[in-house]
């Protein structure tokens, strides 16, 4: 019998937006954001900033804090993200204000946005279009431009390498630039691995979105993977259409284990899904270790899963794409289209006046 999701049929049925396509297309969508940003003439100064925040909500936020993880260990001035409606009170004229909205109408990132303008920041912008897009062109502000007709989470390429690019011009990356080409090659190579004509039997990203359809997902992070941890848990909640719940170590070591101790009943239930990091600090690597044993006695369901590559941006990416299959096939079990996002909709027209 043909397992479900190696039944092309039934999944074009669900698929009508065809997410997965665009999840496949992953690693040339980076290399277009890469060529792209570097035929621009930014009117920037390379100045030295105090700091530089990123602005923006959900899937237009997470490229940011994946730049923030990647340049953690390498990088003297703090990135930090702001998703918020108000700026932190620090944001003045030697802040570079980095404001991404894919729609460019998400109201949240407008008002920071505003703001920063007020305050006299820096800025650059990144959007497909909309008001944001608007804004900068009359304001005279860079925009870097997103190419339009993909779910803002699903443009994370664009939105990721853009910053990253970005980032580059500015001197905020120096060495760790090398990572680029091999994290894309390694792209490429689990894309193989995990793309929809990849046969259950041989691809990883079905297997685990079988093994976990039925519970509800817990997400543990290796200290480098804080921001995928959470990529997880919000590709599951958007794609899956399933809740979902993430932590990264070692702040899970003095909170998230509790949930072991939880009624039997409840955590029949619970998967929790491990992102292993083969780089991990030793003393939290031992850590993790007891971690594993104490939730092993009570989840229902464990799953470990092994970032690739040797660089920090290789791993990074490796974890996360991994996630973003396993989500959509995870969505299609179910039998739902991963691209809608009714509920969200319906939140953004709420306006007050
Ligand atoms: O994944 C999504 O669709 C959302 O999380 C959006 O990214 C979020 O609502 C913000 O919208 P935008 O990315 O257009 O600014």
């Amino acid at each position: 019998m043909v397992h479900p999701l190696d039944d092309f049929d039934l999944i074009k049925r669900f698929d009508t937006n065809e997410m997965l396509k665009v999840i496949e297309s992953f690693p040339e969508m980076s290399l277009d954001a890469l060529k792209t940003v570097e035929t621009y003439n930014l009117k920037i100064d390379k100045k030295d900033f105090r700091n530089v925040v990123i602005a923006g909500m959900g899937g237009s936020a997470i490229g940011g804090v994946l730049l923030r993880d990647w340049l953690q260990p390498t990088c003297h001035t703090p990135i930090i993200i702001s998703k918020q409606y108000k700026l932190p009170s620090y944001v003045n004229e030697n802040t570079l204000l980095l404001a991404v909205s894919y729609s460019g109408n998400t109201e949240e990132t407008l008002s920071a946005l505003n703001e920063a303008k007020i305050k006299q920041s820096s800025i650059i912008v990144f959007t497909s279009g909309g008001k944001m897009a608007s804004y900068a062109e009359h304001e005279g502000i860079p925009c870097v431009k997103l190419p339009g007709g993909f779910q803002p989470r699903a443009a994370i390429p664009y939105q990721f390498f853009s910053l990253a690019a970005i980032a580059r011009k500015i001197g905020l990356v120096d060495g760790a630039w090398s990572e680029v080409d091999e994290s894309v090659n390694l792209l490429s190579t689990l894309r193989s691995e995990m793309k929809l004509e990849s046969p259950y039997a041989s691809n990883l990203a079905k297997q685990i979105a079988f093994q976990i359809k039925g519970y509800i997902p817990f997400i543990y992070g290796s200290s480098i993977h804080e921001g995928v941890a959470y990529r997880w848990n919000t590709q599951i909640n958007e794609n899956s259409k399933i809740p979902a719940g993430s932590s990264s170590f070692p702040e899970a070591f003095h909170n998230a284990v509790m949930a072991s101790e939880a009624d039997s009943e409840l955590l029949k239930n619970a998967c929790a899904i491990f992102l292993i990091d083969p780089y991990e600090q030793k003393e939290t690597a031992a850590k993790i270790q007891v971690f594993h044993e104490i939730m092993s006695r009570r989840f229902g369901r464990l799953i470990e899963i092994h970032a690739r590559g040797n660089d920090r941006l290789s791993r990074i990416m490796s974890a996360l794409y991994i996630g973003d299959f396993v989500s959509t096939y995870l969505g299609l079990l179910y039998g739902r289209n991963p691209s809608s996002i009714d509920s969200i909709n319906e939140l953004k027209r709420t306006q007050v006046k």
